[in-house]
């Protein structure tokens, strides 16, 4: 026996002979809300699209309507419950954004509930502020005064308390045009967050090529996005995460993996977790999507929920296994790493590992 086993203070785990992998990273959810949109995702169902329901003022605005109505227990109530659901399938690591409040006191109440689950929760949480994710009601005749909100309130304050490590935007037709993100960008980065951008989901606006121009961390969604928007992309050290489920909901094609893959982008993977495009907290099924509808391979597919996503979130320290990585471990029960993509929509997860705590199996 190793040296090193023999310490009374190491704990031994027997896997028995399973696929153990490093905890999965999910780079990109909304875990924070009140309220479901079955109707919604009803009518999608039905032929009406999702920016036709934002732009008629249900979508996101509906989720901010309940999340403002529900009181801080219930959000952590409902967001520890979309927690443990993540868990379940090996993630160890999310991104989580607010926005849905739209509010200032709303948006640092949101992060603040993120702040008490990541103290009481297995998982880790990586905030981002997304005050940036539509224009509220209240301000649909003056969308100036709320972009300044973001700029002179949100963003210093989330900073100034910590509540935020990025700052998240929507740029899209209907909600943020380029150049309102890039004041946005400009006053995070002035705060020391870092950047993140919801971007080319339906239309190219250019947010990609703006984001990265800007040393952006991650472009996230990226269904739309143009081949000279790729090559730009490809210059810059920019991750792109795609949100498989998002487009499988909104019936958008699928990312364009291949492309961005040969132009030398790194690409992640990530739920989306929210309860408007992308009611699922399963990465392995994104991992299946990649591969079955995207051209991954099911090594790209891994590398996507692990090393890349751990590069889309700065955290040199996840996402890998070895002496320089924290002890989060995923155990599943699989006899081959094939077999997760492979497997699509079952759940093979039987242990988890965080910070070398068996925390669920
Ligand atoms: O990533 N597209 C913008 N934001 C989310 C959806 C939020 C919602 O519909 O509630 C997304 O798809
Ligand atoms: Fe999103």
């Amino acid at each position: 026996m190793e040296e090193w086993l023999a310490n009374p203070k190491i704990s031994k785990f027997d896997a028995g002979g399973r696929l153990v992998t490093p905890g999965l990273i999910d780079p990109h959810t909304h875990p924070i809300f009140a309220g479901e949109r079955c109707e919604e995702f009803d009518l999608k169902a039905q032929g009406r699209s999702y920016l036709e329901i934002h732009k008629a003022g249900g979508g996101i605005q509906s989720t901010v309507n309940a999340t403002r109505a529900a009181s801080k227990d219930q959000l952590v109530d409902n967001g520890s419950l979309q927690f443990d659901r993540l868990l379940r399938w090996g993630i160890t690591t999310i991104e989580a954004k607010s926005g849905y409040a739209l509010t200032v006191d709303g948006e640092l109440r949101l992060l603040k509930v993120l702040q008490q689950l990541d103290g009481c929760h297995a998982i880790d949480v990586m905030p981002s502020l997304l005050g940036a994710h539509t224009i509220p009601l209240e301000h649909k005749g003056d969308r100036e005064s709320y972009i300044r909100q973001i700029i002179e309130q949100m963003i210093p304050q989330a900073a100034a308390e910590k509540l935020a490590q990025f700052c998240d935007a929507y740029c899209e037709d209907g909600a943020f045009s380029t150049d309102e993100v890039a004041r946005i960008f400009d006053a995070a980065k002035k705060h020391g967050l870092k950047l993140r951008l919801h971007a080319e989901q339906f239309t190219d606006q250019g947010g990609s090529v703006l984001a990265a121009k800007m040393g952006a961390t991650s472009v996230d969604h990226l269904e739309a996005i143009s081949a000279e928007s790729i090559r730009a992309l490809g210059e810059s050290e920019t991750v792109a995460v795609l949100l498989p489920g998002a487009a499988l909901t909104c019936k958008s094609a699928m990312p364009p993996a291949s492309e961005l893959f040969a132009a030398g982008i790194p690409v992640a993977l990530g739920t989306d977790l929210n309860p408007g495009s992308s009611m699922t907290a399963s990465l392995p099924l994104m991992m299946s999507l990649a591969c079955m509808q995207m051209g991954f391979s099911c090594d790209q597919a891994w590398q996507a929920v692990t090393r890349v996503a751990a590069q889309s979130l700065a955290r040199p320290d996840i996402g890998h296994l070895g002496k320089s990585a924290i002890a989060d471990l995923a155990i599943f029960d699989a006899p081959d790493y094939r077999y997760i993509p492979y497997h699509y929509g079952e759940n093979h997860c039987s242990a988890v590992i965080k910070r070398g705590r068996v925390v669920f199996g």
